[in-house]
């Protein structure tokens, strides 16, 4: 069968309706189009743990906090949607802005998060975590899926979610998917478009830096993980942001290993003009 798609919420509302009525359950992937390997890892899931699996395309204004970022955002519908009807999705449902934020981008829902938004990536794009959380309260009260499917790519961000369904008692599940990542081990994205050929090619340096970090968790101090990593990633127009360590729960840095029961090293690097984020849980017990 052929992926339906929809451009307004009452359009999808009604069909979601529909079949929900007649018992089935409802898989939500929420994206920003440009879809790889990584988003079908995620519609895949979907469908083995759902009757209908609903993907979203919506380059969301705002959690940008650059409006060059959100210009130069990657659109490619039409192969979008193609590798969406060759993975089985069934609905695609792809809004315009006014359809999303009918009252314009004021309304935002509270949720108590904690300081979850202000670390990391939060510290860096201020405001973004508010959009991130409002468009994707927004998509839940349309969808209202049985599940959401994240990736682990976006580490903090899911993490935020999780609060958000939790501190507003939505009635929706999180499903947290696997990283999907080259042969060469670069975590796929959909800024990696954006990269020139070399930069592609040395930036398996961060996937590295992560299985070392696993690796040598046990036998070298925090700041000599950090020190390590940094330095590795500072190659020719490479500029490393951040390389943390993080309790895995609360975000918060990680002094003493032996304390945390979970522990997730993040990092974000400029490659050329180009930002990438990447994580791996090194610990969890
Ligand atoms: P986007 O970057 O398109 O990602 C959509 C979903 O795909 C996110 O949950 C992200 O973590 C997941 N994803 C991206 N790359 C992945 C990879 N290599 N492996 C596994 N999963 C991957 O994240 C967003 O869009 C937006 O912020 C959104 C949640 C849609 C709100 O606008």
């Amino acid at each position: 069968m052929t992926i339906r798609v929809y451009e307004s919420v009452e359009e999808i509302q009604t069909f979601i309706s529909q079949e929900k009525a007649k018992g089935k359950s409802v898989g939500f992937t929420p994206t920003m189009g440009a879809l790889h390997e990584g988003h079908m890892s995620l519609v895949r899931r979907s469908n083995r743990e759902n009757d209908i699996s609903v993907v979203s395309i919506f380059v969301n204004p705002t959690q940008f906090n650059e409006q060059t970022d959100l210009a130069k955002y990657p659109r490619t519908f039409k192969a979008d949607k193609k590798l969406l009807d060759e993975n089985n999705c069934d609905v695609l449902f792809f809004p315009s802005v006014k359809e999303i934020y009918p009252k314009g981008t004021g309304h935002r829902p509270k949720v108590k998060l904690k300081g979850l938004d202000q670390k990391l990536e939060g510290a860096f794009r201020p405001g973004h975590f508010d959009g991130v959380v409002q468009v994707v309260h927004r998509f839940l009260d349309i969808v209202k899926p049985n599940r959401l499917y994240m990736g682990q790519k976006d580490f903090q961000q899911f993490t935020i979610i999780d609060r958000m369904i939790e501190d507003l008692k939505m009635p929706v599940e999180l499903v947290v998917c696997p990283i999907g990542r080259s042969n060469a081990g670069l975590a796929l994205s959909s800024r990696n478009a954006r990269l020139k050929r070399q930069h592609k090619e040395r930036a398996v340096i961060i996937h590295q830096c992560l299985l070392w970090t696993k690796r040598h968790l046990e036998s070298h101090t925090i700041e000599e993980i950090i020190n390590y990593s940094m330095t590795r990633l500072a190659i020719q127009d490479f500029n490393p942001e951040y390389f943390l360590l993080v309790d895995g729960y609360s975000l918060s840095e990680v002094k003493n290993v032996n304390k945390h029961k979970y522990i997730v090293a993040l990092t974000a690097v400029w490659a050329g003009e180009v930002r990438l984020i990447d994580n791996m849980i090194v610990k969890k017990v």
